[in-house]
């Protein structure tokens, strides 16, 4: 049993519990393989509101419409393009999210923009809620706005602790966003990196776009939400080349470093050694800086990550938690 009452098992009573709050315009927070997500019938004005002010998440940034089959997919699309047809086929269920135009009788879903943005989550619990409930459920990440996202059901409580209900259904097994790809643009776009890497997409798909991985506020942002600021622990945290170059005694204490396996660094406070393969360390990475957030450690020192794409998405979180 779980320290926080708002944590229920996924079982028959849990799912009960969720469908209601959810049929009742409220909210749940349910696991993805990616991370947990804020779910709430995505058609519902007043749980959609609850979403945004629970978050502390601006207007202007929309949120992901989870469903549970491609048919329901199409249903929400006003074009569903060749790309989408193959990149369902080949990813969902799984950390892919397309962007593609919005059917025109759809509103709400947060921003008046007219596209709009779907996975098929691959978890079985997220499934069976998705299933239970028979609602498409828009989901973001079940964190407060630009904070750490959640990996477990005790993360979410601990950012959102007025959230009603989270089902428990264990650590997120790929820990870091779904990559969300536009399929709105002549070639599809990258506007998030995430989970899935490029190198998958273009096996299916052929040239992908990719903008500056850098997006200051301010310049055109790729994804509405990628704003610079984001994904940061409480601590101030630095992004250094080389550790080992770091004027300790300018550092506020107790400090800590994340580094991965195989390159030096000095002795710290708090050490916390990742490992060097790009889909593990982004699967211990939110849950990491979680683990250094509870520790209340005031500086972190992040090592940076190999170049390469392998670690795009990695290098795109770190910037943003160390902005
Ligand atoms: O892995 C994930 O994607 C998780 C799980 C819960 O599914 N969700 C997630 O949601 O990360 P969120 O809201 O934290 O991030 C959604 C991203 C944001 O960058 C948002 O701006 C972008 O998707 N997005 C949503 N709708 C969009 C649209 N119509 N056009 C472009 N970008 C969109
Ligand atoms: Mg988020």
């Amino acid at each position: 049993m779980s320290a926080f009452p708002q944590i229920a098992a996924p079982d028959a009573e849990g799912l009960r519990r969720a469908v209601e709050l959810l049929r009742a315009d409220s909210v749940v927070a349910f696991p993805t393989e990616t991370v947990y997500g804020l779910g709430a019938n995505a058609f519902s004005r007043q749980a959609i509101g609850e979403v945004y002010r629970l978050k502390n998440r601006p207007g202007w940034n929309p949120l992901i419409v989870h469903v549970a089959t491609v048919d329901a997919a199409r249903e929400l699309a006003a074009e569903w393009p060749e790309a989408a047809e193959k990149l369902a086929a080949a990813f969902w269920p799984g950390p892919l999210t397309l962007v593609v135009r919005r059917a025109a009788h759809l509103a709400g879903v947060g921003a008046d923009n007219d596209t709009i943005a779907i996975r098929i989550p691959a978890h079985e619990v997220a499934l069976r809620l998705l299933a239970a409930s028979g609602l498409a459920l828009a989901a973001p990440s079940a964190n407060r706005s630009e904070s750490i996202s959640p990996t477990t059901a005790e993360h979410v409580v601990r950012s959102l602790p007025e959230v009603p209900l989270v089902l428990d259904g264990g650590p997120s097994s790929w820990g870091i966003e779904s990559t969300v790809l536009d399929l709105t643009t002549p070639v599809p776009t990258l506007l998030r990196p995430g989970a899935l890497p490029l190198r998958a997409l273009r096996d299916v798909t052929g040239a992908i776009a990719v903008r500056d991985e850098e997006t200051a506020d301010g310049a055109a942002r790729p994804s509405p939400g990628m704003s610079r600021r984001h994904y940061a622990p409480r601590a101030k945290t630095l992004l250094m080349r080389d550790l080992r170059e770091a004027d300790r005694a300018g550092l506020t204490a107790p400090s800590a470093i994340l580094t991965y396996e195989g390159v030096g660094y000095p002795p710290y406070d708090i050490v916390e050694v990742l490992s060097a393969d790009p889909r593990e360390f982004a699967a211990d990475l939110y849950a990491a800086l979680h683990r250094l957030d509870d520790a209340g450690v005031a500086t972190i020192l992040i090592q940076e990550p190999p170049d390469g794409e392998d670690w795009l998405a990695v290098r795109d979180r770190l910037a943003r938690a160390a902005a």
